[in-house]
């Protein structure tokens, strides 16, 4: 059974099921004008027989990597994308209000996976929608834009051999390059208390980056009551200091107030390319091999159908298949086609091409739980209804833009009484939870287990790095109970790894999905402690003046126990599904390289939200787009290495100091050319090389 959500949670980013389902067809002016932007989608089904590159995907990642690669016009680029175009429900995905309240979660634009019940949520099965349209989740999502701390990213950077390609300064870079970002009007800023610097933002990117046009007063409330509780707040969110309290950017874009995301942001502002072909519709069944030498294999051709049980059409590779299906498609292609753990594919009755047992395991995700009062102020969802929602939306009109995103990144250290003495008993634990709660017979998984939760133990009690999320949701508990307003915690780094894997050989059976949720006790504890400053947060003046009444949990929770029986009950994803492809030493259950490509295959990489090896203090679509661009320069051979200069073990590469088109700069057009190589490090070393890296930030 579906999980469906209880009313009181459907709050900020848990977007509402409740859906009147208005005419689609508004507005014929906007309709005809976004025919325009078909230009480079496939509307016939007619493609070629065979491309340079094939994109599995074409979702937030996807559409970064399509547009960049199809800029070398003597490349072809053919992306596969299971969902359709989305532009029958164009106003549910451009209109930020009106997504809340007339969310595509739910519809047949998410593939609405389930996990498998969960022992610690008292056996339910939390939903886990994800996009299933060009755009992917980037056209569904809650619009934030939040970046990783600069500590996070020099970690993983510290886990693989030549892992400094996705360093601080080089994934900044490339975040910067991915976005144009508008400041929000003096309005909006006064009102809200926004603050942000110029200098940790680019101008010129395709994605916009800005805040809402319309902003509600408590949202100004919130700073001043988190610096009354004693948290600061952060003056450069995006600049790497992630921590404290701030308002978040949205991918909104202020010229018409509608969402940006992959689809409108990179692909709809195209010239026709008569290099691109952007295929709707298709979903890849498999991807077919032959042996290379080396014993590796090399993907020769795509296999997709337009639905179960359709004719299977296939498509050649020239030279490489970059899977951008998202946290769950790309590891369900990669073992449905003989890619991924041996016991999992012989189960499923799939031939193994490359035993990898890491593919579908370290599966983290985000949770979150919700304190709700009652409030006497209006809420986004009191003026939806009230004036909003009986009329055909808006794109103009500012108060339809708005995404409540004051959030906060508060530490460990300020959730628990005795931080060292439980920082250290959560390190000391590290062989026993992986001997009881790796779910792997591999000792590579195993490894790679440990290895994660040394580094995310050694973080704890680390300054310049948030543990949990605190989110003020203004979103109202939808059309039966607008006037609420809650507050989320939201766990960062979980000690808790899953997996995800198939039982079958047909791609249309979903994957079954088992995070392992609070499977280690300390991310139950670490919940627990956030929602319970959740509640204090809400008590603090000047917040606590709208609030009348706490509704949930209410006053008969208070004690551990009390609070952890609710939580079983209460708490759902975050929508953060990541690491099922980890970029990972082979040893340690990799899955990619830090070239991205897939260990045992010449010309398969994967580039989307899986290869993150370990989650982010950050929602995911910001990082998912770097990544994006990101991979697009390595592959197309520009790419620079901004950490190369200050790297003592690096090579000599400089950057390029020439002005280039390419968002990173260019090197002279050699293939990988400008990676930097680090001192051969074993894959048994590279988590301590990591915790050294580490060490360094620690004050
Ligand atoms: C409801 C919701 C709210 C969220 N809110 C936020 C937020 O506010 N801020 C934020 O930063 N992040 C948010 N996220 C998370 C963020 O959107 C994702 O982490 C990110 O977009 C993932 O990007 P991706 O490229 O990895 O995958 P996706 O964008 O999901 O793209 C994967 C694409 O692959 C396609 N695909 C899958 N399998 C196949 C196949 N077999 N054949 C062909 N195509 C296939 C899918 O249809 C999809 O289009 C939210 C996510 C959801 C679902
Ligand atoms: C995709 O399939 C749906 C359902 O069959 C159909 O309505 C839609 O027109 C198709 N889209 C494209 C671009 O072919
Ligand atoms: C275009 O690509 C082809 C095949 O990959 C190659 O032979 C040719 O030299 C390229 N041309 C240019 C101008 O780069
Ligand atoms: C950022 O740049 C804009 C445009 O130049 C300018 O109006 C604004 O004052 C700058 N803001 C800050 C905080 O520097
Ligand atoms: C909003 O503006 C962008 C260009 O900045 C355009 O691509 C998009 O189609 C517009 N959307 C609507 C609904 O007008
Ligand atoms: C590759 O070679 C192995 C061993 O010879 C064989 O079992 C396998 O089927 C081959 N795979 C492909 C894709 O040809
Ligand atoms: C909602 O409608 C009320 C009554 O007409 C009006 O006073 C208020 O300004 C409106 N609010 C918004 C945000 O449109
Ligand atoms: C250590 O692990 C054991 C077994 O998984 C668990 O019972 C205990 O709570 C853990 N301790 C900490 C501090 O997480
Ligand atoms: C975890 O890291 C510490 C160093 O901080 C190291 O001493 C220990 O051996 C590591 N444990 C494992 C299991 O890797
Ligand atoms: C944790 O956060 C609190 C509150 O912001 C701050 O006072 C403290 O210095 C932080 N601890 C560390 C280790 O940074
Ligand atoms: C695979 O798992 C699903 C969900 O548990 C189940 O319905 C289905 O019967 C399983 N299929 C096989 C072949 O075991
Ligand atoms: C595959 O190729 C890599 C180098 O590209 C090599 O190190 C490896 O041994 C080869 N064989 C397998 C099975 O991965
Ligand atoms: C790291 O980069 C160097 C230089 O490009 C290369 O020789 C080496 O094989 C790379 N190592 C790995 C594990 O990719």
């Amino acid at each position: 059974m579906r999980a469906v959500l209880p009313a009181l949670t459907l709050a900020a980013l848990s977007l509402p099921f409740i859906a009147a389902v208005p005419s689609d067809a508004q507005d014929d002016f906007l309709r005809s004008e976004r025919a325009l932007y078909r230009r480079n989608i496939v509307t016939d089904g007619s493609i070629a027989s065979s491309y340079d590159y094939v994109i599995v995907g074409g979702g937030t990642a996807g559409l970064v990597l399509a547009a960049r690669l199809s800029e070398d016009a003597n490349t072809t680029v053919l992306v596969l994308e299971a969902g359709d175009t989305g532009e029958a429900v164009q106003d549910k995905i451009d209109i930020p209000v009106y997504t809340y309240y007339n969310s595509l979660v739910g519809t047949s634009y998410d593939w609405a996976y389930e996990t498998v019940p969960q022992p610690n949520a008292d056996n339910r099965q939390i939903a886990w929608p994800r996009g299933k349209v060009l755009g992917g989740s980037s056209a569904i999502n809650g619009l934030y834009l939040v970046r990783p701390s600069e500590v996070e990213l020099n970690a993983w950077a510290g886990l693989v051999d030549n892992g400094s390609i996705w360093a601080w300064n080089n994934l900044y870079a490339a975040m910067k390059s991915s976005e144009s970002y508008s400041p929000p009007s003096t309005t909006v800023q006064d009102t809200a208390k926004i603050e942000y610097a110029n200098s940790s933002h680019g101008f010129s990117g395709p994605l916009h980056a800005s805040y809402p046009g319309y902003m509600m007063s408590q949202v100004g409330d919130w700073e001043p009551t988190m610096n009354a509780a004693g948290f600061q707040t952060s003056a450069n969110p995006d600049g790497g200091e992630g921590w404290g309290a701030f308002v978040a950017t949205s991918a909104i874009n202020p010229a018409n107030w509608t969402r940006s995301y992959s689809r409108s942001a990179y692909i709809d502002p195209l010239p026709p390319r008569s290099n691109l072909d952007v295929l709707p519709n298709a979903t890849v069944t498999r991807l077919v091999f032959t042996n290379a030498t080396d014993g590796n294999i090399t993907a020769t051709e795509v296999q997709y159908a337009s639905a179960s049980g359709a004719a299977t059409q296939s498509v050649q590779v020239s030279k490489e298949v970059i899977l951008a299906a998202g946290a769950i498609g790309s590891p369900q292609i990669l073992m449905v086609s003989g890619v991924g753990p041996q016991d999992v594919l012989e189960a499923a009755g799939v031939p193994v091409q490359i035993s990898l047992p890491g593919v579908g395991q370290h599966l983290q995700d985000h949770i979150y739980a919700e304190v709700t009062w009652k409030t006497n102020t209006q809420t986004s969802a009191s003026i939806y209804y009230a004036n909003y929602s009986s009329n055909p939306p808006d794109v103009s009109s500012p108060f339809l833009s708005f995404v409540n995103s004051a959030t906060a990144y508060v530490n460990f250290s300020s959730l628990v009484s005795a931080p060292q003495t439980y920082a250290s008993q959560i390190a000391a634990n590290v062989s026993e939870s992986a001997a009881t709660l790796v779910p792997s017979q591999y000792s590579e998984v195993i490894e790679g287990y440990k290895a994660i939760y040394n580094l995310t133990a050694q973080t704890l009690l680390m300054s310049s790095i948030g543990d949990m999320e605190i989110l003020l949701t203004l979103t109202g508990s939808g059309q039966y109970n607008p006037q609420t307003i809650s507050i989320q915690a939201a766990l960062q780094h979980p000690f808790s790894q899953g997996r995800l894997y198939i039982n079958s050989s047909d791609i249309f059976d979903y994957p079954l999905i088992d995070p392992q949720y609070l499977s280690h006790n300390a991310d139950l504890v670490l919940l627990r402690e956030g929602l319970r400053l959740c509640r204090d947060i809400g008590n603090t003046a000047p917040l606590s003046s709208v609030m009348t009444e706490e509704i949930s949990p209410g006053s008969s929770v208070n004690t551990d126990d009390e609070w952890e029986t609710w939580l079983a009950q209460n708490f759902y994803t975050e929508y953060h599904p990541s690491c099922s492809c980890a970029m990972l030493p082979l040893s340690q259950g990799g899955v990619v390289d830090a070239n991205l490509k897939v260990y045992g295959t010449t010309n398969v990489r994967v580039a989307d939200s899986s290869v993150f090896p370990f989650e982010f203090s950050a929602h995911l679509q910001a990082p998912t787009y770097g990544l994006a661009e990101q991979a697009a320069s390595m592959i197309k051979g520009t790419f620079v290495n901004l950490n190369s200069q200050t790297n003592s073990s690096s090579t000599s590469t400089k950057p390029s100091t020439s002005a280039s088109p390419s968002p990173t700069g260019s090197v002279d057009g050699k293939s990988n050319g400008a990676l930097s190589s680090r001192t051969p490090v074993f894959p048994s070393s590279a988590a301590a090389a990591a915790l050294a890296l580490l060490a360094a930030f620690v004050l």
